[in-house]
Formats: C-alpha cells, sequence, structure tokens
C-alpha cells in the first residue's frame, strides 16, 4: 500500500493542495488533475490505484469523467472516491449507481478522509489478489476437470477394451474349440450316411434272396418297425447334416466376429462382419416363450471391400445391435405391463455407398426410442439407463471412438421416442495413413 498512488480530480486549487498533503504525508504517491479531461487523458498513461473524484467540475462533471473511466476495461477497476459539498442524498446514490466505491463530504476530516482512502486500497489490493488466487484456481480447476475427463476416458476404453477382448478371446477360443469335433463329425457323418447306405441295400437283397424269414427274424422285423427304421434314418441323417453344417457356419462368424488381435487395417468384407455378428447374437434375436422373435432386415448394397480394423467395426456393430435388441425388449416388457398392442420387434440394416469413397451403414430398430434428456448423454462414458449389472454405459463411447477417432468416420443417431431410433455409421472406404490416427487409442 506505501507505493500506492492516489489520481485527485477536483477544479479547487485550495482543495487539491490540502488533499495531496495529506497524503503526502502519509506515504502515497500523489498525482492532480484540475478536471475529468485532464483526469481522463491521464490514465491513457499509467493507471493509479484509486481516484478521488470531483463531482461538481465545469464541461465534464464528475459523474461524467466516471461513466467514461467504467467504460473503458483498463480503468474500470479502478476504485473511485466521489467527493462532494453537497450533503445531498441524490448525488451520492447516483455515485454508487455509477460504481463509486464510497464517497467523503467537504469540507474534509482529514483523518477521516486518510482511514476511507488506505481501506479501500485494502480492499482493491485484498480483491486483485483475489481475482488472481481465483484465475489460478479457475486455471487449476479446468486442468483437474481436464484430467478427469481424460482418466474417464481411459478407464473407459480400458474396461470396454478388456470386456471386448476378453469377450472375442472367449470366442475365438469357443471356436477353436468346437471346430475340432465338428468337423470330426461332419467328416464322419459322409462315411456313416455310406456305411448305413450300403447296409441297408444289403438287407433288401437279404430280404429279396430270403423272402421267408424265420419267426425269429420275423418278430424282430415287426418289433423294431423296420421299414420306418429305414425311412427315417435317411432323414435323421440329412438333418444331423444340416446340424453341423449350421455349426460350421457359427463357428466361421465367430472366427470373423472375434477378429480383435488383428491390429492392422485390412480390406475386409464389412457384410460379413455384421452378418457374423447376429449369428453371435442369434439367441437374442429368435422367438422365446416368454418373448416374441426380433425380425433382421437386410438391405446391403454393393460394398468393395473396406480397409478397416475389421475387429474393432465388428464392436461397433455388437454394441449397436445388442443396445437395439435391448430397446426392443424393454418395448415389449413395458407393452406387457401395461397391456398395450405391441408391435412386432424389427431391426433394419442397410449400407451403400455415399459421396466420394464413404460408406453408410444405417442400424434402425423400432424400440422404444430415446428421450430428449438422454440424447445429449449417449455417448459419454459410463453413461446408462440400464439397471446395475446391465449396462456399463461403455458400448457407445467406444463405439464412437472406433468410429470417429480411429477411422476419422461419423457416428449420428436419430430417434423419436416410442417409435424408434437410428444409429448411422460413415467410414471412409480408404483409410488415412497410420500415422494420422490418434496414438492413444486403446483397441
Ligand atoms: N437403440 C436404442 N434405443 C434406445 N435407447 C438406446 C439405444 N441405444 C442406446 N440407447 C441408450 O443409450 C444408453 C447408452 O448406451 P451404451 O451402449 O453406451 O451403454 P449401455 O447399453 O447402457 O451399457 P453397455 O453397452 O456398456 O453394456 C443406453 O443405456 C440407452 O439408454
Ligand atoms: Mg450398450
Amino acid at each position: 500500500m506505501e507505493n500506492s498512488t492516489v489520481l485527485i480530480v477536483d477544479d479547487n486549487i485550495a482543495n487539491l493542495g490540502v488533499l495531496s498533503d495529506t497524503l503526502d504525508q502519509a506515504g502515497l504517491e500523489v498525482w492532480v488533475a484540475q478536471s475529468g479531461k485532464v483526469a481522463l487523458e491521464r490514465v491513457k498513461y499509467a493507471l493509479p490505484n484509486l481516484i478521488l473524484l470531483d463531482v461538481m467540475m465545469p464541461e465534464i462533471d464528475g459523474f461524467e469523467t466516471c461513466r467514461q473511466l467504467k467504460a473503458n476495461p483498463l480503468t474500470k477497476d479502478i476504485p473511485i472516491i466521489f467527493m462532494t459539498a453537497l450533503s445531498d442524498i441524490a448525488n451520492k446514490v447516483e455515485g454508487f449507481k455509477l460504481g463509486a466505491v464510497d464517497y467523503i463530504t467537504k469540507p474534509f476530516q482529514q483523518e477521516e478522509v486518510l482511514a476511507r482512502i488506505k481501506l479501500h486500497l485494502k480492499l482493491y489490493e485484498l480483491n486483485s489478489k483475489l481475482e488472481e488466487k481465483n484465475a489460478l484456481l479457475e486455471q487449476k480447476v479446468t486442468e483437474v476437470t481436464q484430467a478427469y475427463t481424460d482418466l474417464q476416458q481411459m478407464q473407459a476404453q480400458l474396461i470396454q477394451g478388456e470386456k471386448m477382448s476378453s469377450l472375442g478371446q472367449m470366442v475365438a477360443g469357443i471356436a477353436h474349440e468346437i471346430n475340432n469335433p465338428i468337423n470330426f463329425i461332419y467328416g464322419n457323418l459322409t462315411y456313416a450316411k455310406d456305411y448305413i447306405q450300403n447296409i441297408l441295400e444289403l438287407l433288401e437283397m437279404y430280404q429279396e434272396d430270403y423272402p421267408k424269414p424265420t419267426p425269429r427274424i420275423q418278430a424282430e422285423l415287426e418289433d423294431i418297425e423296420l421299414d420306418f427304421i429305414k425311412d427315417d434314418l435317411l432323414k435323421l441323417l440329412n438333418s444331423a447334416n444340416t446340424g453341423t453344417q449350421r455349426i460350421h457356419e457359427i463357428v466361421k462368424s465367430m472366427r470373423i466376429f472375434s477378429r480383435v488381435d488383428e491390429a492392422a487395417v485390412k480390406a475386409v468384407n464389412i457384410h460379413e462382419g455384421i452378418d457374423s455378428t447376429l449369428t453371435i447374437l442369434h439367441h437374442r434375436l429368435k422367438a422365446r416363450p416368454e418373448h416374441p422373435g426380433i425380425e433382421v432386415i437386410r438391405e446391403y448394397g454393393q460394398l468393395p471391400p473396406i480397409e478397416c480394423y475389421a475387429g474393432q467395426l465388428n464392436q461397433v456393430f455388437m454394441n449397436i445391435l445388442s443396445n437395439a435388441i435391448d430397446a426392443l425388449d424393454e418395448y415389449h416388457q413395458q407393452c406387457c405391463f401395461s397391456g398395450k398392442i405391441n408391435r412386432s420387434g424389427k431391426i433394419y440394416i442397410s449400407t451403400e455407398i455415399i459421396r466420394d469413397n464413404w460408406i453408410k451403414i444405417r442400424i434402425m430398430d423400432n424400440g422404444l426410442g430415446i428421450k430428449e434428456e438422454v440424447k445429449s448423454k449417449l455417448f459419454e462414458p459410463f453413461f446408462t439407463t440400464k439397471p446395475v449389472g446391465k449396462g456399463t454405459g461403455l458400448g457407445l463411447s467406444i463405439s464412437y471412438q472406433i468410429v470417429v477417432e480411429k477411422h476419422g468416420g461419423k457416428l449420428h443417431c436419430q430417434s423419436v421416442p416410442e417409435k424408434g431410433t437410428e444409429f448411422i455409421i460413415e467410414i471412409p472406404i480408404h483409410q488415412q495413413l497410420e500415422e494420422a490416427m490418434p496414438a492413444h487409442c486403446v483397441a
């Protein structure tokens, strides 16, 4: 406070003299101005710590001077104390309205003037320090918030990464385990069919050459219903064949789906990825006693192989399709609960080429839709409307990272509450060079 500067603005030379002597003796640096105009000029060169401003002055009066000082961002924070000979309340009120911090009335009581000036200098100093601290604090808060967001994202990536890679590994593991026995059954079924065919033919030959069986054989023939067996055995083998073929396809899908370890960009058939995901989700799509089936309608366009991280894009399909199934399940439950008519659940998937070298994948469901207040939070990590233990709230935030950050694509959502939801994925057919990708993305 010792080095503080006070600018006194007064047209009365006697007043100026008295005041500046008093302040000078108190160890303050004093500048003087004999008019509002001079004061306004003066502050352009250097800023005082406080201004004592006379109200009644010719030309620009104290109020106008104050108005102009407050209008200037450089001078607006300097505390202003009005000096007035009037004990007029209106004048004082006007001064405060304009942003003055105090007023003193003439004739001056030296002690009082000094005490007030010192008080306001101190207040101003403390206030500036506080502002500095506040700014620092705000900066720290921003830093901490940023760090927190980063941390949250990292946690989200880690958890989802782990979840998906363990799902992928599990799927890959199961596929591997099933593959051997199924190949074994599948391969042997052909032989079994041949052998059985041969045996049946041989049996027929016997019957032709020995048309009269012994009573023992006749009894056995009737007991085992040979004609039925002959007819049914082949059907049975055929359906076993279809079954193993189906398992074979599932295993193939599981392998396509679990391309989690393929770190590099590869050109792949996107439709295979979607289909393999649908196969993995088959158990949730088909009709069950407590639950009607969900119809999947596919409208695939002609797409070239798409350069992408295939395993990761499959995770995106998995997340969006699982959400659609969840939304349809929830809609169904709500309808059952309230006795409303239930429309049958549908998921519509389409693909097409759009503008130069981009593709668009739309995944639409006619489930319960997304409420307005939820829409803005969809892609936030850990945001979920599902009960604890059911949803982690990571599916969409990770999908967003995979599509937008990893593939330089776009991911939007459109939804009409009660009607359904559509997710739109757009990605380029060719990927940029590796360096262009953000390095921090975790698979
Ligand atoms: N197709 C959809 N229909 C209705 N709501 C949806 C749909 N897709 C997402 N949502 C809403 O978005 C929220 C966030 O989805 P997200 O996939 O990120 O997390 P989650 O499904 O809740 O949990 P997680 O996928 O981690 O198991 C969901 O809880 C749900 O409220
Ligand atoms: Mg989800």
